[in-house]
């Protein structure tokens, strides 16, 4: 690997778990979403697996004091990874919550996983694993996964606008959070896991309260392009899905697959 390969290697995850949770009550009033179980594992062990599997060493959980069962769950670290908390004063938005990493990551680039979302795989590479490539081998400043999305479905997602390509990896020109289906640049859903060099904070900064009044991500990276950086998506092939546990028919869906795969055991 090339010496600019290896500066470009990310080794730090930031995993924003913080937030309320509303849309899965009663069932997170006093246990986090990230928490409630996908078969025999919480949601958020799956999640961690897949980082620990793609060569992450340190990762950040961004928690809340409502949250601390999370700490108390992962404790230190596991097999050589140290895990590490900060905690979010307000759940101001996403935007915010990953500002919550600015003095674990530093200077280096890191990556951003969603807590309450898994992705399903049929591919040797996964999908996280093909962001951490694609920030080594391009000189992206945001590495983003996307999944095709029905038209209809695009106003619930940040959407895309491909500059040229398109899967499995092109880089963008715009993005627009939950844009009503006839202002949808695309139908490339952002799906949950990102990259970033340490830039975004700068753009993090510059951001103002947008869709739900909340600091979106999506209105970060939005910066990052008008600042003429480079950002790339890489796409969720046929048989990969992301799944948001967010809402319960969603999770519920996570939950059937789950089981379907133990089945019989
Ligand atoms: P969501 O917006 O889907 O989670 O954030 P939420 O705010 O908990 O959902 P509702 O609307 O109340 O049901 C996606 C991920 O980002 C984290 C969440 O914990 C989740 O894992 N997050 C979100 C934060 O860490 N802080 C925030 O301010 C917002």
């Amino acid at each position: 690997m090339s010496s600019q390969n290896k500066l470009r290697t990310i080794t730090k995850a930031v995993i924003p778990a913080a937030g309320k949770g509303t849309r899965l009550l009663p069932l997170t009033k006093a246990v986090p979403k990230e928490l409630i179980p996908l078969g025999k594992k919480p949601v958020l062990e799956h999640i961690v697996e897949e980082v620990i599997g793609a060569g992450i060493s340190e990762v950040l959980f961004v928690i809340s004091e409502e949250k601390t069962a999370i700490r108390s769950h992962f404790g230190d670290g596991i097999g050589g990874v140290r895990f590490e908390y900060a905690f979010q004063a307000e759940q101001k938005g996403l935007a915010d919550a990953v500002m919550c990493g600015r003095d674990f990551t530093g200077d280096d680039p890191f990556a951003v996983v969603l807590g309450d979302s898994v992705i399903e795989t049929d591919q040797r590479t996964t999908p996280f694993e093909r962001v951490l490539n694609t920030h080594r081998d391009t000189d992206a400043s945001g590495v983003i996964v996307v999944q095709k999305t029905p038209l209809a479905e695009v106003s619930r997602y940040g959407i895309v606008s491909p500059k040229h390509g398109t899967a499995p990896s092109f880089e963008i020109d715009g993005l627009v959070e939950k844009p009503k289906p006839e202002q949808a640049p695309s139908e490339y859903a952002i799906a949950g896991r990102y990259a970033f060099d340490a830039s975004i904070y700068d753009c993090i900064r510059r951001t103002k309260p947008g869709a739900n009044g909340e600091y979106q991500i999506t209105d970060s990276i939005g910066i990052m392009l008008n600042d003429a950086k480079s950002v790339w998506c890489v796409a969720l092939g046929p048989g990969e899905v992301r799944r948001d546990i967010g809402t319960f028919p969603s999770y519920f869906e996570a939950l059937e697959v789950e089981i379907a795969k133990h089945s019989g055991r």
